[in-house]
């Protein structure tokens, strides 16, 4: 706006964050099609920086209390400006304003996953020729993603190496050997290190500790196994588009380190490979129906996300083989029970903490004295930011009754009601 002769200011209290109600002007523009049907449109802003005289040419045809600019054009130009962010879930029809735009520019918009994975397939195999692929598999989606991709485009010049480190959940291992080794043919080493794992993690109890021995030894064992590969050259990542710019943040200034994930970030230099990252321009959603695209199944594609380090950040305090077991057998159940309440696909991410405490309980006519745990089940879009699922209160009932008679070790269940900001989704 500036450059075309406008203003834009900072401060004057005019900075605005979070839901606003932007209400249409007189006049119809065409790129608002669909929208103010209920005569206001829900939008979200986020900008320290506000337009405080629009440039000439330029007319007025949105305000919010907030923003005097909030939507504005020059039609003769086809210039469209918006002070709100149309991109995120929390502008309900802000897709619909691209799709305008788009049809206004006189494109087809007949983009298709079909189209990408052709063309993402092509791609790869112009960059790695007849070179051999190394893909770390977690048992996610992207990780699993990427490897069906290069599979498709590469074939047995690929490799995947799962690190089993011990901190999955139950029967999880199983799973993923099964589903690539049998069900896709893929060459796939199952490097079961769960030992060395949990022995280095022994007494360990700061979660930044736990992350980056967990990191650091994820490294180690990735590097051990793929050392075996002959001739390989490159390493693939599932590395997402939110990824590559986690550095940026609304503000503009890098966004601080709240916990430090663990990847196989600088692997790559330190063993010679080249990076392949076959997912760096996709979105979460995106991954998934590029995923539909190759024939995963949806089960499998709308898994919630678990974290690298697995139940070690979920098992806050030191981390004992008895407390993983319990851990595993009530996060089972938790989420059988969301599975069989048909919530799964509504939640994001469900998980059990175990609580590093101990209490008193009553049981026939015995006196318990075990774990206490904690369920979180959140919403989100894409893990920034996230808020508690609300449960009804039977839901909640019959599952800590299911928990505590059926897992030996736990006495205690509650729910966890934080919402990320102030709290994170994870424990730690
Ligand atoms: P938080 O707890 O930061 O989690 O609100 C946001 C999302 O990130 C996942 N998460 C991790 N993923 N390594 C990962 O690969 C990690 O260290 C890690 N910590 C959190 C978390 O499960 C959620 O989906």
């Amino acid at each position: 706006m500036q450059e075309l002769g406008g203003l834009v200011e900072s401060g004057h209290g005019t900075a605005e964050f979070g839901r606003a109600f932007v209400t249409p002007s007189e006049t119809e523009l065409s790129i608002l099609d669909g929208w103010f049907a209920e005569g206001r449109e829900q939008v979200w802003m986020s900008h320290g920086d506000h337009v405080s005289r629009i440039a000439p040419g330029f007319e007025v045809y949105g305000t919010s209390p907030g923003a005097p600019f909030a939507i504005t054009a020059d039609v003769s130009r086809h210039f469209y400006a918006v002070q709100f962010h149309p991109e995120v879930h929390h502008t309900p029809k802000g897709a619909k304003l691209y799709e305008n735009f788009v049809r206004l520019a006189g494109f087809t918009g007949d983009w298709t996953m079909g189209a990408y994975k052709d063309d993402a397939i092509d791609k790869i195999r112009a960059q790695v020729g007849d070179g051999h692929v190394i893909c770390g598999l977690s048992g996610g989606v992207d990780s699993s993603v990427a490897a069906i991709l290069l599979h498709e485009a590469i074939g047995d010049q690929l490799t995947c190496v799962f690190v089993d480190h011990g901190l999955l959940r139950l029967n999880e291992a199983e799973q993923v050997v099964t589903m690539f080794r049998d069900n896709y043919n893929i060459k796939l080493i199952h490097a079961d290190e769960s030992e060395l794992f949990l022995g280095a993690l022994e007494g360990v109890s700061d979660p930044e500790v736990k992350r980056k021995t967990i990191g650091k030894l994820f490294i180690d064992v990735f590097q051990k196994y793929a050392n075996e590969i002959e001739g390989a050259e490159f390493l693939a990542q599932g590395t997402l588009y939110p990824d590559v710019i986690e550095s940026v943040s609304f503000s503009g200034g890098p966004s601080v380190t709240i916990k430090s994930h663990h990847n196989v970030g600088g692997l790559p230099e330190k063993m010679g490979l080249k990076l392949v990252e076959p997912l760096r321009e996709l979105f979460k959603d995106e991954v998934r129906a590029l995923g539909r695209e190759l024939g995963l199944p949806d089960s499998f594609i709308g898994r919630h996300p678990f974290p690298g380090p697995g139940l070690a950040i979920r098992c806050p305090g030191e981390i004992t083989r008895e407390k993983l077991e319990i851990l595993r057998k009530a996060d089972a159940v938790f989420i059988d029970q969301i599975r069989k309440h048909g919530l799964y696909d509504e939640i994001w991410q469900a998980f059990v903490a175990i609580l590093p405490v101990r209490t008193v309980g009553v049981m026939g006519d015995g006196r318990t004295y075990d774990f206490a745990c904690a369920l979180r089940a959140v919403t989100s879009v894409d893990g920034m930011t996230a808020d508690y699922y609300p449960f009804t209160h039977e839901f909640l009932g019959e599952t800590a009754t299911r928990i505590i008679n059926e897992v030996k070790g736990i006495n205690r269940c509650t729910y966890d009601i934080t919402s990320k900001p102030p709290g994170t989704i994870e424990w730690e």
